[in-house]
C-alpha cells in the first residue's frame, strides 16, 4: 500500500533540533525534505489532549494549518501497567523540578524515583510492566490525517543503570533483555524503540517500504 506523502517539504512539528535531526535522517531515503515548526516561527500549540494520539494531531494540524504544508509531530511517554498506564501523556511533566522544589527544569532522576515510589507502595510484588508509547501524526493543509503507534515492552528495574539514552532510559528493561536502554547504545536502542516500530508503520504505509 501507498500513501500520500511524497517527494516534498514536511514540517517537522517540534522546536527540539534532536528531534529533527533523528527525523529527517530517517525521511530523507523517501526523498522528503524536512523542516522545523521552529525554523518557520510557528508558535508551539499547548499539548491538551488527554491521549497521544489527541497530542500528536493538535501538533501536526497546527503546524499544517499555520504552514500550508503537510506536518508531521510525535508524542510519547512511559505507561506502567500497575499505575493504570501513568505517567502516560504526562510523562515529561513528572520531571518538572517546580512540582518538587519550586525550581525551573526537568529533573529525570525526581520523575524515576515518583514512578519507583508509586510501585514500591503496591508492596514487593507490584507487576513492573511498563511499555513505552510513540505516536506519529501527518496532517495535510486539507484536514486529511494519518496516525501511526509504536512500542516498546518492557519492565521497570530499580535503581538506574547506564549512561546513554535521555528520559526515563534507565530504568527500562525492554522485554527479552537484562540491560536498561540507557545500557544499549543509540544505534542498538533505535533498532527495538517504541519510535522505530512507529516510523515503521508510517514507511510501510506511507511508502510501501
Ligand atoms: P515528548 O514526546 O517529547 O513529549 O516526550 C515525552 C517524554 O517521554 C520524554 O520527555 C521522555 O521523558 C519520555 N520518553 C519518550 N521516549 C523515551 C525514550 O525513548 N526513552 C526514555 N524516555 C522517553
Amino acid at each position: 500500500m501507498s500513501g500520500r506523502l511524497g517527494s516534498e517539504t514536511l514540517v517537522i512539528a517540534t522546536h527540539n533540533a534532536g528531534k529533527l535531526k533523528e527525523i529527517g535522517a530517517l525521511l530523507a531515503p523517501y526523498g522528503i525534505n524536512c523542516i522545523s515548526a521552529g525554523s518557520l516561527g510557528l508558535p508551539e500549540p499547548a499539548e491538551t489532549g488527554k491521549t497521544f494520539v489527541d497530542n500528536a494531531l493538535i501538533k501536526a494540524r497546527a503546524a499544517a494549518e499555520s504552514s500550508g504544508l503537510p506536518a508531521l509531530a510525535d508524542d510519547s511517554g512511559l505507561c506502567v501497567d500497575a499505575l493504570q498506564g501513568r505517567p502516560g501523556v504526562y510523562t515529561a511533566d513528572w520531571a518538572e523540578r517546580q512540582w518538587f522544589e519550586g525550581k525551573p527544569g526537568r529533573d529525570w532522576y525526581l520523575a524515576m524515583g515518583k514512578v519507583e515510589g508509586l510501585l514500591a507502595g503496591l508492596g514487593p510484588d507490584a507487576d513492573r510492566s511498563c511499555h513505552f508509547a510513540c505516536v506519529l501524526a501527518i496532517a495535510w493543509p486539507d484536514g486529511e490525517h494519518a496516525v501511526y503507534e509504536g512500542r516498546a515492552m518492557g519492565t521497570l528495574t530499580w535503581p538506574p543503570r547506564g549512561t546513554m539514552g535521555f528520559g526515563y532510559d534507565p530504568v527500562f528493561v525492554p522485554k527479552g533483555e537484562t540491560r536498561t536502554f540507557a545500557e544499549h547504545d543509540p544505534a542498538e536502542k533505535h533498532a527495538i524503540s517504541h519510535r522505530a516500530d512507529a516510523f515503521a508503520k508510517l514507511v510501510a504505509e506511507q511508502f510501501g517500504a
